[in-house]
């Protein structure tokens, strides 16, 4: 066995205890030939796999290699042993759905509900978890359909793990190509293993600050466009926000990110329970967070979202006006026109989605004339009326990107809750925990 396959092992030991029962789904992609890879990993970590794969991936790669690997029949047909009623059974033996590789038409395919050949009714039908390992070319992957289609299985809890960037079929490269197959098994057992915990946490009534719980988070800083190639935008990485998501997943709970241009590392980097969802104005965000909210038992704002945007679009470039004369230092002046966008967290607490909902605020100052950081706090938690409100410090060296953090937590009247200094992730953790206290109502 070698290091990374000892890995693997070792990770399935504190995963899972006893072997879990995998349906490995194998769609139409040159990638298929990884499939065999996958499967053993899983073998060798101590789970049962069952291959379905589609007509088309037989075209890539024969049953034979895959039974033989897998130790059990190939099945692709819902109707190969009709008596079987096989997609139910299948989809009732499965601890877990993985489909290496999903092609675009497989991802098309589910998104729409299809269940045409025994691998779409399987998912259709599973109550499993479902990780979906995408493999195309470039432009399909980036191809506005085929984002649509991943942002909605995404949205509907399916896992979709980010594809490799590298060198594809062709001469050309991007991203499209499929994960290393290390890199997939041990993301389909983060799963299983969190599935794993939050079963039993259920099932001995302890566990998670926030079992059972739905909390949305939204991250990053939002892009007002000015014409179709400029935008008003900000410095927010989404740190701070993929880190309240992964401390709230932590405590067992579902959650939704509604992310605002954060990098693909951070995003890749969250708990594969994470449904991610992207907003990229402060519009798209309004309905995003209203949306998600609807069932929410807390919802954390974390992005930034631009408090303003400009009244018109053109569907053209802006062009230059004419340039300064040589040694002016000032040219012809240029303005855009802004109007004020929708305050989510405001609203949210004037008109929550949900009665009773915990709403939390971030307050990003600098101080001023009038006052220093925690003055202008205040003065913004009483305004916000949220029931957190984060206050913090930014500036060039000072809250934005990956630096350390101090934040102050004031309650709606803009009183002292709590206060801490350290990593985002210290951050969020302590966010998570007041927020879950409101939330269990102690
Ligand atoms: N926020 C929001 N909608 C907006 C602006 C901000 O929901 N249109 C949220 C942010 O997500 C954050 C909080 O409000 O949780 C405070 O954001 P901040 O930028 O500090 O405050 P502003 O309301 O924009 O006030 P100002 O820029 O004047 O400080």
């Amino acid at each position: 066995m070698n290091e990374l396959q000892t890995a693997v092992s070792e990770r399935a030991a504190t995963a899972a205890p006893g072997p879990r029962r995998v349906v490995v789904g194998v769609a139409g992609s040159i990638a298929a030939y990884k499939a065999p890879f996958v499967i053993r990993l899983l073998r060798q970590a101590g789970h049962q796999v069952k291959v379905v794969a589609t007509e088309s991936a037989l075209r890539f790669i024969g049953a034979p290699a895959l039974a033989a690997v897998s130790g059990q029949t190939v099945s692709t047909g819902v109707f190969d042993d009709p008596a079987a009623v096989e997609h139910v059974a299948v989809a009732e033996w499965a601890d877990l759905v993985l489909v290496a590789p999903a092609s675009a038409d497989l991802l098309a395919r589910v998104r729409a509900g299809r269940a045409d050949d025994l691998l779409t009714a399987t998912i259709l039908t599973s109550q499993a978890p479902v990780v979906l390992a995408p493999a195309m070319h470039t432009q399909m992957w980036l191809n506005p359909a085929t984002r649509e289609n991943v942002a909605v299985l995404r949205e509907r809890g399916l896992r979709v793990i980010e594809p490799d960037s590298g060198r594809l079929t062709g001469e050309d490269s991007g991203p499209g190509r499929l994960p290393e197959p290390e890199r997939i098994v041990s993301q389909a057992l983060a799963v299983l293993q969190q599935e794993h915990r939050r079963g039993d946490a259920v099932e001995e009534g302890r566990g998670g600050l926030l079992n059972g719980r739905h909390v949305v988070v939204s991250a990053g800083g939002t892009r007002e466009p000015i014409d179709p190639v400029r935008y008003l935008g900000n410095r927010s990485s989404g740190r701070q926000g993929c880190a309240l998501a992964a401390a709230a997943a932590e405590q067992g709970a579902r959650v939704t990110l509604i992310q605002a241009h954060v990098a693909s590392e951070l995003l890749d980097a969250l708990p594969p329970s994470v449904s991610v969802i992207a907003a990229g104005t402060a519009h798209d965000m309004l309905h995003a967070v209203r949306e998600a909210a609807r069932d929410a038992d807390a919802v954390m704002m974390a992005a930034a979202v631009a408090d303003y945007r400009p009244v018109s679009v053109p569907a053209t470039k802006i062009k230059k006006q004419a340039p300064a004369g040589a040694g002016r230092a000032s040219g012809p002046m240029m303005s855009i026109e802004l109007t004020a966008n929708p305050d989510i967290l405001a609203g949210l607490v004037s008109d929550p989605p949900r009665a009773g909902q915990i709403v939390v605020g971030f307050a990003a100052e600098t101080g001023d004339d009038d006052g220093d950081v925690l003055f202008h706090g205040r003065a913004k938690a009483r305004r916000k009326g949220a029931h957190l409100l984060a206050v913090n410090a930014v500036g060039e060296d000072l809250g934005f990107g990956d630096v350390p953090n101090a934040v102050v937590v004031l309650d709606a009247q803009g009183s002292e809750v709590a206060r801490r200094q350290g990593s985002k992730k210290e951050i969020a953790r302590l966010l998570i925990s007041l927020t879950a206290g409101l939330v269990n109502g102690s």
